[in-house]
């Protein structure tokens, strides 16, 4: 059976690959290639690469997850509407599956691509607690900068019948529940559901996947990235604000992973997330129902923006 490992990239189009390398690199990213038609972006951590542009009408292609084996692949290949094997022409090559998710979202199954080193970015704070004081002797002096980002956390796809995309993530690629929106005057009908990676005893990001029911509206809603601490994430905040970027949601604590947020819109109208110290389950975590009100969505931040939801503001 298939076990989705973590989420390696996003791929999107878009018609000035200057413009996206811009907004990508005020937001915390760095270049690993160019292509004519082509934009590969990494972050500081292990994988090559885990933003991909393509030259072309503004909007989302696919998410790449990684396979928890080889043989995976061989399953994924078999199913209705997958690609054969293919290898991957990028940096870090690997093997990948096209699969075809619900409602034809692209979802790549990949294994093999070559880690590269990690690139420098500053140590997480030490900070000094009211009653516990982790920093004697030193100046705390975080740089002003882009966020630097790490790796890539998560991503959040609409579609036409939740539960069923929710299916979907959970029959094909193995994934769990984690908590379950429901609407709030009517428990059993579901919102969103959140969904992370099966790592067994291992930890997990609270969320990989997220399931939005939003029918009529079929795109993505946001991709998030991981930064070094919330110092980073309210650091880089200023960064694109001075960079002249629109600002979505932020800076706030979500309540259902934990994560300090902010949310921006990239320069066509996409969502992108920073976040930092989210929440970390195994595999024995029981599903967490909840309705999906405001508290729900932050423990503390400015008040929810009302284009929050939606796909593309421009
Ligand atoms: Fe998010």
């Amino acid at each position: 059976m298939i076990k989705v490992q973590d989420i390696v990239y996003v791929v999107y189009r878009a018609p000035d690959l200057d413009k996206m390398e811009q907004f990508l690199t005020d937001f915390g990213m760095y270049r690993a290639k160019r292509e004519p038609d082509k934009l590969y972006m990494r972050g500081a951590g292990d994988y090559p690469y885990i933003h991909v542009t393509e030259k072309g009408e503004p909007g989302f292609a696919a998410v790449g997850m990684l396979a928890g084996s080889e043989a995976e692949l061989d399953e994924a290949a078999r199913l209705p509407g997958s690609s054969a094997i293919e290898t991957i022409d990028a940096p870090g090559g690997g093997k990948r599956v096209r699969m075809q998710g619900p409602d034809n979202y692209r979802i790549d199954l990949v294994h093999g691509i070559k880690p590269v080193e990690r690139l420098d970015i500053r140590d997480p704070l030490a900070i000094n607690f009211g009653y516990e004081k982790n920093r004697l002797f030193e100046l705390q002096r975080p740089k002003n900068e882009s966020a630097k980002i790490i790796r890539l956390g998560h991503c959040v796809l609409k579609f036409t019948d939740g539960s069923a995309a929710r299916d979907w993530f959970i029959n094909t690629l193995g994934m769990l529940v984690t908590d379950r929106l429901h609407v709030p005057d009517d428990p059993k009908v579901t919102l969103g559901t959140f969904m992370r990676c099966n790592r067994g005893d291992k930890p997990a990001d609270h969320h990989t996947i997220f399931a939005l029911h939003a029918p009529g509206d079929i795109n993505v809603h946001h991709v998030s990235f991981e930064v070094q601490d919330p110092d980073a994430v309210q650091i880089g905040h200023y960064w694109l604000q001075g960079k002249g970027w629109k600002q979505e949601w932020g800076v706030g604590r979500h309540l259902l992973g934990s994560q300090v947020f902010d949310y921006w819109r990239s320069p066509w109208g996409h969502i992108f997330e920073h976040y930092a110290d989210g929440d970390l389950l195994n595999a024995s975590v029981p599903p967490g129902d909840y309705p999906a009100t405001a508290e729900n969505l932050a423990q503390w931040g400015p008040e929810l923006s009302p284009r929050f939801f939606e796909s593309v503001v421009t």
